[in-house]
C-alpha cells in the first residue's frame, strides 16, 4: 500500500508529494515539527502537542497554517487512509517558499507558510523489546543553540549524537552543559535516587516534553517525589535508575551511562512502573 501524505491541503501519494526547493525548511532549518503517537487508532496527548506548536510557531514568528480543530481532522484522516493503529503522525510547518532564497523572512501575505503531515506505522509500539532491555547511552557535550525549548526541524546535531551512540556500541547520547545534563538527543532525561525522581527543570536549555509533563503528573498522583533539577552525569552514573522519555518511546529505561552500569544494570523498578501507568493512563484519554 502505498503511503498518504498531506502537504497544503492535499492528500497524495508520497512519491506524488511535492515542497518547493526554495522552501525555507529545506534552505534554512526555519520549520517547526511535533510528533504525535498513536495507540489503538488513537492520539495521544493531542492537546498538549498543539499547545507546544502554537508557542513554537508564535516564538518564531510564524503563521498557524491550520486551528487546532482543523489538524485535528487532518490527522485523523491519514490514519483511517494509511490504517494506521500504532505508530505515530509527523507535522511540520516551515516560513514556507518565498521566490528567492533571502535572510529576511517572506511577508506571510505573500509567502504561506507550508503544512505537512504523515504517519510512520509501527505494530506493537508499546511493546518495544528495547523497553525490557533497556538502553545504553553516552555523554555528549551540548552544542545545540539556545533556544531548545522551540522545537525546531534543526536537528543536526542531534542525528550526530545518535551516530556518536551509535559508533560506541550505544542506543543515545545524553547531552551535557556546563557540567550538567541537558537531554537525550530527542528525549527527556530522568534518574532515580532513592524515592526520588529527578529531571531537568524546564527553561530554554530543553524541550518541554508532552510525555514530561504526563509522566510528571502521574507520578505525582502516583505519591512518588519529583524533583525538577538539574543533574551532572557523574550523579547519574551513581543513581538507582535512569529512563528517558519521548512520544516515540514513552518511558525507557537507561541501563548504562558512558560504560557504566546503572543501579543493577536492569530495567529498575520505577522506570518499569511509570511505563506502565503512563500507557494505560494514555490509552485512556487517546482522542
Ligand atoms: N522528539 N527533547 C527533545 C530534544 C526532543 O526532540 C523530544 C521529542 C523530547 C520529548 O518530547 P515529547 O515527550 O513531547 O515527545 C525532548 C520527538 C519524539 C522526535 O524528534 O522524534
Amino acid at each position: 500500500m502505498t503511503r498518504t501524505v498531506y502537504v497544503n491541503g492535499d492528500y497524495l501519494p508520497e512519491d506524488q508529494a511535492r515542497v518547493s526547493v526554495f522552501d525555507r525548511g529545506f534552505l534554512m532549518a526555519d520549520g517547526v515539527y511535533e510528533v504525535t503517537s498513536v495507540l489503538g487508532g488513537k492520539l495521544v496527548d493531542f492537546d498538549g502537542h498543539m499547545v507546544r506548536l502554537a508557542r513554537s510557531l508564535a516564538e518564531l514568528d510564524l503563521a498557524a497554517p491550520a486551528t487546532p480543530e482543523e489538524l485535528l481532522a487532518i490527522h485523523r484522516e491519514l490514519l483511517r487512509l494509511n490504517d494506521v493503529t500504532d505508530g505515530m503522525v509527523y507535522l511540520q510547518i516551515t516560513r514556507g517558499a518565498p521566490a528567492d532564497r533571502d535572510f529576511a523572512f517572506p511577508d506571510p501575505a505573500v509567502t504561506p507558510s507550508t503544512l505537512v503531515l504523515f504517519t510512520q506505522s509501527k505494530p506493537g509500539l508499546a511493546d518495544s523489546p528495547l523497553a525490557r532491555t533497556g538502553i545504553k547511552v553516552i555523554s555528549i557535550e551540548d552544542i545545540r543553540w539556545g533556544r531548545r525549548d522551540i522545537k525546531t526541524v534543526q536537528l543536526l546535531y542531534p542525528s550526530m549524537g545518535k551516530m556518536m551512540a551509535k559508533k560506541a556500541g550505544c542506543d543515545d547520547a545524553w547531552m551535557v552543559e556546563d557540567g550538567h545534563v541537558t537531554e537525550g538527543t530527542s528525549n527527556n532525561a530522568y534518574i532515580v535516587r532513592g524515592k526520588t525522581i529527578v529531571t531537568r527543570h524546564l527553561g530554554n536549555e530543553i524541550l518541554a516534553g508532552i510525555t514530561r509533563a504526563a509522566v510528571l503528573r502521574f507520578a505525582r498522583e502516583a505519591q512518588m517525589q519529583v524533583e525538577e533539577r538539574a543533574f551532572t552525569i557523574d550523579e547519574a552514573r551513581a543513581a538507582d535508575e535512569a529512563f528517558v522519555t519521548s512520544a516515540t518511546t514513552f518511558v525507557m529505561p537507561v541501563v548504562e551511562i558512558d560504560g557504566t552500569p546503572v543501579g543493577a544494570g536492569t530495567p529498575g523498578p520505577v522506570a518499569r512502573r511509570l511505563r506502565e501507568i503512563y500507557l494505560e493512563e494514555s490509552r485512556k484519554v487517546a482522542i
